[in-house]
Formats: C-alpha cells, structure tokens, sequence
C-alpha cells in the first residue's frame, strides 16, 4: 500500500456545530498529521501521537508533506452550479427569468458544439480544483454529450463529482428542449454509462417546474427511483415571478414545493436551490422528505432574488449546503461563498458563526449531497481530499491574522477576507493535483 503522512494545523467538523456551537462537532490539531493509505484517511490526530502509533514498515515507507503553519481541511464541497455557465459570470442587469433568456440560455445553446464543452469541462474542473473545491453537483446542458465531457474530464482527475443533463421541455428557446421521451431515454444511456464509475454519481437534472411539462416531471421522478442511490437536482423558490408562475402553471398544487413532492422528486439524495421564498410548512416538508437546500447567497444577491433565512431554515431540520451557484453566482470561491452566506445572515441579524460556516463548506455539503459516506471529513476511511489554506498569502488577512487571538477569530478572518489567492495546495486521494507557485 502507497502510505502518506502529511503534517499542518488540521480542522474538521464530525457533526453540525449548531448554533450553540458545540465543541464535539469539530476537531482541531494546532500541530497534527494526516495519515493516508491507498488515497484513504487512516488515522487523522495530532502529529506526535500519530506519530508514536505508527507501525515501522508504514513509517519508513509513507511519503511525507510538510504544511507546518498552513491549514489543512476536508475539500470545498460546492453544492449547486453550472459549469456551462462559466461565460456568463458577471452578465449585468437582471433579475432571473430575464438573465436565463438573455444571457443563460445562449450560452447554453452554445454548447451544442462538443468541443465548446469538452474545453469547458476542462477549464472549470481546473478552476474549481484552484479554488479548493473538489466535490460539486453540477448541471450541465440539456445535450447529453455535455455530461459526457464532464465526466470524462472528472474521471480523469480522479474527483467526486455528480453532474446531470439538464431537462427542460417547453417555456425555453427550440434549441434547448428535449421532450419526456428523449429525456427518458438519455438520462438512462448517461446512468448507465457514468452512474457509480469510479467516484462519479448522476443526478437527475430537472432545471426547474417552469421549463418542464408535467409529463417530464414524471419521468424525473422515474429516473430517480430507477436507483437506490441516485441523486437529484433542480431549484426552488428562488424569485417571485418564478413563484407566480409555477402557481400559474400548476394551479392544482398547493405551493410550489408540493409540484416536487407531487411527481416524486423529493427525498435523500435531492438537492434544490436557493429555497429563499419557503413558508414554514414547506420548510418542514422538506425536513421530512430529506431533501436538502443549496445556500446560494452571492447568486441570491446578484440576480436580486432575495435573503436566504439560512437560521430559520436549518432550524426546521432542513440539511444545508453551500454553493457557488456560477453563473449567477459572482465566484467559484467558497471562502468568498461563506463571506456571503455570512453577510446575508448578519443582514437579518442572525449572523453564522465561523464554525458553522466552515461546517457547511465541508461536511454540511457532503451530508447535503448525500456524499458524507465518502467524503466531507477526515475520519478513518474517508476519501483523502483536502485542501491546504495560507492566509498570510494575502496581506491584509495577514495582518489581521497576527493579532487573531483565537482558532475562532483566524477561522472568521480567513473566510471573511480570504479568497482562492489562499489556496496553497489541494489534494485528490491524496495526490497534489494543484499547488500555488
Ligand atoms: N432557475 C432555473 N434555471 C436557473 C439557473 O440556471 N440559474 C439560477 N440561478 N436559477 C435558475
Ligand atoms: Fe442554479
């Protein structure tokens, strides 16, 4: 076995903090080491005992990495995004139905060339391993080859990765419908083509109830149970026009979450984003039906849509997570995600305290996608992705880190001010796959 050990200040959640923030949710090793075997956590704990419990053969065997000063955490899990959507990341003006008609679409059509989306697939993987993100839930486009750019290109980077082809059969441009028929039958070629190949998942990707008819909803449905551990994706509750028109639409469904629950979309291993505009008896369908909420707060302020009641929210037992949500989302950084996240809490004075923050962009993620079994956290058997964080590579977060006087303190000015200029060094099983020169 190919052993590693790798030393740095390492932080990790095991639970939701809560918020009380509870001490027993996370793990802090000023000085610890990570101990990595075959691409898996083995053993993750402070340096010197580590050290100590380490049989001779491993120890003389194992590569070593020395971050001493650096903080180590469990790879950014990016809930929510598109990586078509790459071009229109700063597309000014709108609110929602208008950015997806002049700026969404368009570049979605655009990815009828395969080549456009191979090259795509490529960059956006790169960039989002530059941000320290290593596992995400990505829409692609409603073509069935833009799945297989993306996870061709996944694969070959060895990453955790769900992605999904979008369905969308009327209300948007001829170039981008397909039709439940066709839906049916590219979805089940792409599931068995991806589904469970090596560290990939599919997700069943219907964009949102406005673009699909109620026959599509059903077949989403059917793509969903068609395995124990599919996923899926889509978005909810995000605008208010969006929500008068679902209503519009489906006038026999008695609130916009109940068109979801209505064709069987809802449940583990469902994700939906934003969720801004949920009264509490949807909040707490959700909770039931374990279905989760990506937390898109910089796309929730650029698009306008709204302030996401991220206490409220996860105070009704609804699992969270965070996400980028690029292109309406302003950054693929999650450290600039939790700025964010933290921002529109503080603004309805119910501010996120540092730990659930980081929680969210590590193990809340991970538990939101339904993904925690593999990834999230370093406890023994875990997938070894990690990321490697240096503050000080930004001056003025420098500054303030010198006279941070607690964990906690470092931990709020390394999310608040920091961004991916701090990423050192992310790790895929292990491997380096990107350092900062
Ligand atoms: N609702 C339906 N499609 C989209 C999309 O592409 N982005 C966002 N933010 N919301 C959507
Ligand atoms: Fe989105």
């Amino acid at each position: 076995p190919t052993a590693m050990l790798v030393r740095g200040s390492i932080l990790h959640f095991l639970a939701d903090p809560g918020e009380a923030c509870n001490t027993a949710a996370w793990e802090y090793f000023a000085d610890g080491a990570l101990l990595i075997e075959d691409g898996l956590v083995r053993r993750c704990g402070p340096w010197a005992e580590v050290l100590e419990n380490l049989p001779e053969v491993i120890r003389d065997a194992a590569r070593y990495r020395d971050y001493t000063g650096k903080l180590i955490v469990p790879g950014f899990v990016d809930t929510h995004t598109h990586y078509a959507q790459m071009k229109v990341m700063g597309s000014f003006g709108r609110e929602l139905l208008d950015w997806l008609e002049n700026y969404t679409y368009p570049a979605e059509i655009a990815f009828e060339d395969e080549t456009l989306a191979s090259s795509t697939a490529s960059f956006f993987l790169d960039r989002l391993l530059a941000h320290g993100t290593t596992t995400a839930s990505v829409f692609a486009t409603v073509h069935a080859h833009s799945v297989d750019a993306f996870f061709f290109e996944a694969e070959r980077r060895k990453l955790r990765m769900l992605c999904g082809k979008v369905l969308m059969d009327r209300h948007c441009p001829q170039a981008l419908r397909d039709s439940p028929e066709s839906a049916w039958r590219e979805s089940s070629a792409l599931i068995n083509r991806w589904h469970g190949k090596g560290r990939l998942a599919y997700s069943v990707s219907p964009r949102f109830a406005p673009t699909s008819s109620p026959e599509q909803l059903a077949v989403a449905g059917d793509l969903f149970r068609s395995r124990p551990d599919m996923h899926l994706q889509s978005h909810l509750s995000e605008n208010w026009r969006e929500l008068e028109w679902v209503g519009e639409l489906f006038p026999g469904r008695r609130d916009y979450l109940d068109v979801y629950e209505h064709y069987g979309l809802l449940g583990r291993g469902a994700i939906y984003g934003h969720g801004i505009h949920l009264s509490p008896d949807e909040k707490q369908r959700l909770a039931q039906s374990a279905a989760a909420i990506a937390f898109c707060p910089s796309s929730n302020l650029f698009l306008g849509s709204g302030f996401f009641h991220y206490a409220a929210t996860a105070e009704a037992s609804v699992q969270v997570g965070l996400a980028s949500d690029v292109g309406a989302g302003t950054s693929l950084s999650m450290l600039r995600t939790m700025a964010a996240a933290h921002t529109v809490s503080q603004a309805q004075h119910q501010p996120l305290s540092p730990w659930r923050a980081w929680y969210l962009a590590t193990l809340g993620g991970a538990q939101a996608l339904a993904l925690d079994q593999f990834v999230g956290n370093f406890t023994a058997g875990k997938e070894a992705d990690f990321v490697v964080l240096d503050g000080r590579r930004i001056p003025e977060l420098r500054f303030r880190l010198d006279c941070a006087e607690s964990l906690a303190e470092e931990l709020f000015a390394l999310m608040l001010l920091g961004d991916e200029r701090c990423v050192a060094a992310t790790h895929i099983l292990g491997e380096r796959v990107f350092c900062a020169e």
